[in-house]
Order: C-alpha cells, then sequence, then structure tokens
C-alpha cells in the first residue's frame, strides 16, 4: 500500500515537474519532460518557421496556440518583443528561434562574403560575424542564416558574392571564424546567435551557374570538394544547417536522406537541427520527387529536414502520414528534440526576449573600424603598371569617373537586408572629406547606372579627364546584379563601361580602374588601357574610406583572389584545384590570343581562341611593396603514418612599403588510385612586414593534410610523392617547390 501511495506521488509530482524549465538541468533531460509534455499539434507546431508577412492578432493567436516554432524576417524588435511574449504565453511556454539573413553584417554592413574570404585573414572574418551578431541580437535576433559554405567555381552564379570561394580548405578555414564569431564561446552568451551552414549540399555546382538549377557530382567529388566546409562547420559546433534548393544527383538535397542521415547524422554526429530553404519542401512538387504536399512532407521528414520554412506541407500532413504510419512518431520526437536542444543552447527558455543594452552597439564606431578593416584587406590590387599606385604627392587634380563612385547603395551589395544606403560612406565623399583640401577632385558619373546604354555623359568626362591629372573610373556590377537569382550569361562590365573606359583612356591621362562587383569579371580588353586596377567586390559602409586609404596609400593592399578569375566565360568552369587530365597543355601552347589561329597545333587541353591560362590566379593580389621567398624548408622528406613535416620560408618584404602578404602553401599527390587534383591549398598565414623586414614562416604538414576519399570513399592518404608549393599565389611562377614521400 506504501509502495503504491509513494508511486502515485511520484507519478504525480513528475506530471508536475519542470525540469525543462530547470536551467540546472540537463539538456537532455529538459528535451525528455518538455516533449513527454507536448501534443502532437505543438510538436508540428516547432517545426514550422514562418515568414512575418504582417503583424497581426492572427499571427499572435497562431503563436499562442502553439503552431510556430520559428520566424524569419520578423521586422523590428517590437515585434520580435510581442511574438516571444505571445510564445511564452501559449501552454507550455517554448520561445520562438528568430531567424534571419545576417549574411555580411548587420546595420553595419562588411563587405559581401566573397570579398571577406579574399581578406585570407579569419580572425577579421570572426570579429566581422562578432559584431553582426552583436547587432543583430541587440534587435532580438538570436538565428541568422549564413555562413554560406556553397563552393563556387561559376562566376555567372549570382550566388558566388554569398560565397566564401572555390577553395574547399580556405572555405573550411573562414566558415569556422564566422560560425565562431556568430556564435561565441558559447550559444548562451549573451552576445551569441546561432549560425546556419547553408546551403547543404552542392548548391554551388548549379548547372551553367544557373540558380536554383540541376547538380550532378559524384560521390568522390562531393565529399572531397563540396562537403569539406560541412564537416569543417559541424565539426566545430554549428548549430544548424539549412537544406538546399538544388537536385542532387536526382535526390533533391532537402529530401536526400544520404545527405541529410548518412553523412550529416550517423557519420558527422550532428545534433543540431536542419531547416528547409524557402519553400524547398514545396519545390519537391515541380522536381518531380513528390506528387504533392504530402508525398513532399513525408520525403522530406523522413529524409531529416526538421523544420520547414514558410511552406506548410508538415502542419497539413504529418498528423495523417503518422497515423497511416508513414512517419514514426519517435522520428517526431528526435526532430522536434534537435530544434528544442539548440533553444536550450542558445539560453531562450532563460532569456526569451532581447535584451537592450544600455547604449546601442548599432553603427558603432568600433564596428566602422571592423567594417573597414575588413574591406581594406579585401581589395585586391590586380596590376599596377610602373607602381602608379598609390597616388603620389604630385597629383594635384583627380577625375573621379562613374556614378558607382557615389551610389550609397550600390557598395553594399546582395543581401543588404539591414544595411541602410544613408549610413554608408561612398569613395567620392570620403575622398573629397580627406584629400578635397589639398587636391582639386573633379566628378563626373559618366553613366547614368552601371547597366545603362546611354552615352550621354562621355564627353564631360572626357574633359574632366583631361584637366585632371590622373583618373580614377569606378566601374562594376550594381547591387541588383548579383546574389539569389541573379545569374548572368556575361560576365563583362555592363552597358556601356568598356566603351567609356576606352574612350577616357585617349586622354592618355593615366588612369587607375576600381572596379565594384559581386563576381569576378571579365574585362581583359581594359588592362593595357589603364595603369593599375583595384578589385574592391561591393565593400559594405565603409567602402569610401577604405578605397581612399588604399589608392591614396595610406595603406598596401592585400587581398588574394579567392576564386579564379577567368579570361572569357567560354573558359568556365575554371578553377586553380582541377584535374591533370591526360593531355595538359604545355607552357609553349600559351599566348593564344582571341581569335582562332590558322594553323592549330598540337593535341593537348586548351582552346584555340583564348589562353588555357586564368586571367587572374586562384590567391593572386598585388602589394604595394615586393615580398621575395627564399629557402624553403621541409624537415624531413619522407614520412610514414605518424610523422609531421615542419616546412617553413623565409619571406622577405625588399620594397620600401609596409605591407601584409599572404604565404599560402599547397601540395600536389602525384598519383592516386583516384587522380588527384594539381594543386590543393593546405595553409596560409597572414603576415606584416616592414620595409626590408624578413619573417620565417612555418607550416607544419601531417598525414591527415594528405588525405582524401578515395574509390571506396575510405578516408586515406595513400603513399608515393608528394610536391609541395609555397609562395604568393596558386600560380607556379609564384612558388618554390619542394618534394616528399609518403611511405
Ligand atoms: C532563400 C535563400 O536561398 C536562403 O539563402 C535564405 O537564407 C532564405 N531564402 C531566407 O531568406
Amino acid at each position: 500500500m506504501k509502495k503504491i501511495l509513494l508511486l502515485i506521488i511520484f507519478s504525480f509530482t513528475m506530471s508536475f515537474s519542470q525540469t525543462y524549465r530547470d536551467p540546472n538541468a540537463n539538456i537532455e533531460d529538459r528535451i525528455h519532460d518538455l516533449l513527454s509534455k507536448m501534443t502532437l499539434e505543438e510538436k508540428i507546431g516547432q517545426m514550422q518557421q514562418k515568414n512575418l508577412d504582417e503583424m497581426n492578432e492572427n499571427v499572435l493567436a497562431e503563436v499562442k496556440a502553439g503552431k510556430v516554432g520559428s520566424f524569419l524576417n520578423a521586422g523590428n524588435i517590437q515585434n520580435i518583443i510581442s511574438l516571444q511574449k505571445a510564445a511564452l504565453n501559449s501552454r507550455l511556454g517554448i520561445p520562438l528561434i528568430i531567424g534571419r539573413d545576417v549574411i555580411h553584417g548587420y546595420k553595419t554592413v562588411l563587405p559581401i562574403p566573397l570579398a571577406q574570404a579574399a581578406t585570407w585573414n579569419p580572425e577579421l572574418v570572426r570579429k566581422g560575424a562578432e559584431i553582426a551578431a552583436i547587432e543583430a541580437k541587440e534587435e532580438g535576433i538570436n538565428w541568422t542564416f549564413s555562413p554560406m559554405l556553397d563552393i563556387s567555381r561559376d562566376p555567372r552564379w549570382g550566388r558566388i558574392a554569398e560565397s566564401l570561394g572555390e577553395d574547399p580548405y580556405l572555405s573550411s578555414v573562414l566558415g569556422v571564424a564566422m560560425i565562431e564569431g556568430f556564435q561565441g564561446k558559447s550559444l548562451n552568451s549573451k552576445n551569441s546567435i546561432a549560425a546556419c551552414g547553408k546551403h547543404y549540399v552542392g548548391y554551388g555546382a548549379t548547372e551553367g551557374g544557373r540558380d536554383y538549377n540541376t547538380t550532378l557530382i559524384p560521390e568522390s567529388e562531393l565529399r572531397n570538394i563540396y562537403l569539406k566546409p560541412f564537416q569543417a562547420v559541424s565539426e566545430n559546433g554549428i548549430a544548424t544547417f539549412m537544406s538546399a534548393f538544388n537536385d542532387l544527383n536526382g535526390v533533391p538535397t532537402s529530401a536526400n536522406s544520404f545527405t541529410l542521415k548518412t553523412i550529416l547524422r550517423d557519420e558527422w554526429k550532428f545534433d543540431g537541427f536542419v531547416v528547409s530553404d524557402w519553400g524547398a519542401i514545396s519545390e519537391l512538387i515541380p522536381h518531380g520527387f513528390a506528387k504533392d504536399g504530402k508525398e513532399a512532407a513525408y520525403k522530406a521528414i523522413n529524409a531529416g529536414v526538421n523544420m520547414e520554412m514558410v511552406s506548410q506541407h508538415y502542419a497539413y500532413n504529418l498528423r495523417n502520414l503518422i497515423n497511416e504510419g508513414k512517419v514514426d512518431i519517435n522520428w517526431i520526437d528526435k526532430m522536434v528534440g534537435d530544434i528544442l536542444r539548440i533553444k536550450f543552447k542558445l539560453g531562450l527558455f532563460e532569456n526569451p526576449l532581447p535584451q537592450i543594452p544600455e547604449e546601442s552597439t548599432i553603427l558603432s564606431d568600433f564596428h566602422k573600424q571592423i567594417a573597414k578593416e575588413s574591406a581594406i584587406e579585401s581589395m585586391v590590387l590586380l596590376q599596377n603598371t610602373d607602381n602608379f599606385l598609390p597616388l603620389k604627392s604630385d597629383i594635384k587634380s583627380v577625375a573621379i569617373i562613374g556614378s558607382l563612385a557615389d551610389s550609397q547603395i550600390d557598395q553594399m551589395g546582395c543581401w543588404n537586408v539591414e544595411g541602410k544606403a544613408k549610413d554608408v560612406i561612398t569613395p567620392l565623399s570620403a575622398i573629397k572629406s580627406e584629400f578635397g583640401d589639398n587636391i582639386q577632385i573633379n566628378y563626373c558619373k559618366g553613366y547614368e547606372n552601371p547597366r545603362s546604354s546611354s552615352k550621354d555623359y562621355f564627353e564631360k568626362a572626357k574633359q574632366i579627364v583631361e584637366k585632371s591629372d590622373a583618373a580614377i573610373v569606378f566601374v562594376g556590377e550594381d547591387y541588383l546584379l548579383t546574389g539569389e537569382s541573379h545569374s548572368r550569361a556575361f560576365i563583362n562590365l555592363p552597358g556601356i563601361q568598356e566603351d567609356l573606359v576606352l574612350e577616357l583612356a585617349k586622354t592618355n591621362k593615366p588612369i587607375v580602374l576600381v572596379i565594384l562587383s559581386g563576381r569576378p569579371l571579365t574585362f581583359g580588353s581594359l588592362t593595357n588601357a589603364v595603369k593599375s586596377i583595384l578589385f574592391s567586390w561591393h565593400p559594405g559602409t565603409m567602402s569610401g574610406p577604405a578605397i581612399s586609404d588604399i589608392l591614396f596609400g595610406k595603406v598596401s593592399p592585400s587581398g588574394k583572389l579567392p576564386v579564379t578569375f577567368p579570361r572569357s566565360e567560354g573558359q568556365i568552369p575554371l578553377y586553380y584545384n582541377h584535374k591533370n587530365t591526360g593531355r595538359p597543355p604545355a607552357d609553349n601552347q600559351l599566348g593564344r590570343k582571341i581569335g582562332t589561329p590558322e594553323n592549330p597545333d598540337g593535341f593537348a587541353s586548351y582552346y584555340l581562341d583564348v589562353d588555357f591560362t586564368p586571367a587572374y590566379y586562384f590567391g593572386f593580389g598585388l602589394s604595394y611593396t615586393k615580398f621575395v621567398y627564399s629557402d624553403l624548408q621541409l624537415s624531413r622528406n619522407v614520412i610514414t603514418n605518424d610523422d609531421k613535416i615542419d616546412v617553413s620560408v623565409k619571406v622577405t618584404n625588399s620594397g620600401n612599403f609596409e605591407a601584409k602578404e599572404t604565404v599560402q602553401l599547397y601540395i600536389r599527390d602525384l598519383v592516386g588510385s583516384l587522380t588527384r587534383p594539381v594543386k590543393e591549398l593546405k595553409g596560409f598565414k597572414k603576415i606584416n612586414l616592414k620595409p626590408g623586414e624578413s619573417q620565417i614562416v612555418r607550416f607544419e604538414i601531417s598525414v591527415h593534410d594528405l588525405k582524401f576519399y578515395d574509390i571506396n570513399m575510405n578516408y586515406v592518404a595513400e603513399p608515393g610523392e608528394f610536391h609541395l608549393f609555397v609562395g604568393s599565389s596558386s600560380n607556379k611562377y609564384d612558388l618554390l617547390q619542394a618534394k616528399f614521400e609518403l611511405k
């Protein structure tokens, strides 16, 4: 009797226990407790993410009824507070996770991600994500849909702007730096927000660079290239992933149990959650993978997509699918548990409402300083004939041409969701305010907008250049030409910009080209017409001060390309870590110019009408100084499984400008059971050297760095000969070379 009584008391207390509300309880116990109290409707509610189209009583009522687990685009902080309060007033008081595309900064806009990749500076990238998180969190956002980790080898694809470039190693290192910036030391720290690795996976391999298109990626390529950065952030504790839009080898990624279950959960042991991309579960229908919404829900949930963004096939169909035995309730518990785990880890149950700081951090001087440093380090000097840059003191008047020099919105680039154009300092205004007292600044917009076809401003622009000592001509893409669903078949300068530069060149005045863009562009016809080319990407809020500091020599450019620049679209895809083929072209097959030669010679893998080399190599970027590489040394030339090789190289600043340099290390595995790339980046270090200063830069290569997924998908390092290269770009003429052997 006593026992029964105790049991009744125990069950009674258990059913009223509030373990899930106890911040000191173990998170798994909290999840278990909360799941045990939830109705099926409430569980399905947690799996629904809604876009806040309009704030009204109906939305609040839905939240209060436990029908929404997350919002994106929830608008201002007042909306977020109201939504969270409604969630807290729901039966179990489960807080919402509030998502937003905090892609490159928040209100302080950083350079686009591709530009940040050009910094090759993980610490700066980390800081950028950190200040973005601080600003976003201040306004109630606790989850960003970033970083985008899609390896991008096609500059026609508009979303290359959001990527970290073409290389799996660089993308991994910088992707990890970003999540460390967003998520901080712990997800529940004051300034942390959850990160989301996207778009899982292969989206960047989209056919022909057409957005949302089909991807066909052999498993070895998937594992050795496309999955790498996702694996890196998974191993470093990323909270969430976003499944993508693309069809991967016939199975859309938002219903792909191989990538979502086998790889992500079984192999990598990821225990956060996966949100679908916007409507991606609905898109299983036009993909031809599901006949209706019910089948789409069935396939997506069983593949392991925890949360549905915007479309509502889970909400409408999961109950029936469970009743029909097509979806197991235990699987629903696992899917919901993953979402709750992140909510607990974020500390949302303890601190559901935004904590407004006494003093706002938004657009603070410190944040702008980080944005400026990031912009400076991202810009890549592609050409500097006669060391024309930095502009010298004998220049007393400068013509600034091009409406991109003064268009605030275009400095921000794509995904400037919270950035305000009014907060941007343009190059024209920065140069005027910094140098306007000493140098005469003459401005003409040159073109109405980057895409316009009118030559109305040509004459005026030319006159202005005639009467100036030098011209700085701003060309490139406006912000609307890049980003999601903004692919281009031609990646040249839009509109009449090329004609404008050629026209201005007729003045014989020295011209500096500043190119703003969200992707690599082709501009080969202009290289002889201008002295210098600074590729500045879309630099963000602090574009003007960054460009001005570089042009006038306050700082040397130090960006290096995170992606190969082709000479023409016909070469795409063109990337540095390609395979050698059986017929690699030889150096004496270089030098083909546009136009088919009369006597094509050789049967090698090249074009008859364009050099097989790129316009600019991956890793390339000039400086105002010269760096000399010497004394490449390896601590050993033969290694076995447990050994490491210490690699050292001496880098000397032999010029007279203090500057930063990114020292790059590549390897080549000469023979493999699967053919291996001609080069693979395995390390890099960004250093700062004063004029005349030298530094010994050290790397360590272990057997782990030599591993790859072989034909049986075993992760192995195969014995044999390896080449090792260290230098300033992936171009073989910029590299010192050594050899070693794995026994
Ligand atoms: C669609 C985009 O593909 C994705 O990157 C983004 O995060 C979502 N929309 C939400 O805005």
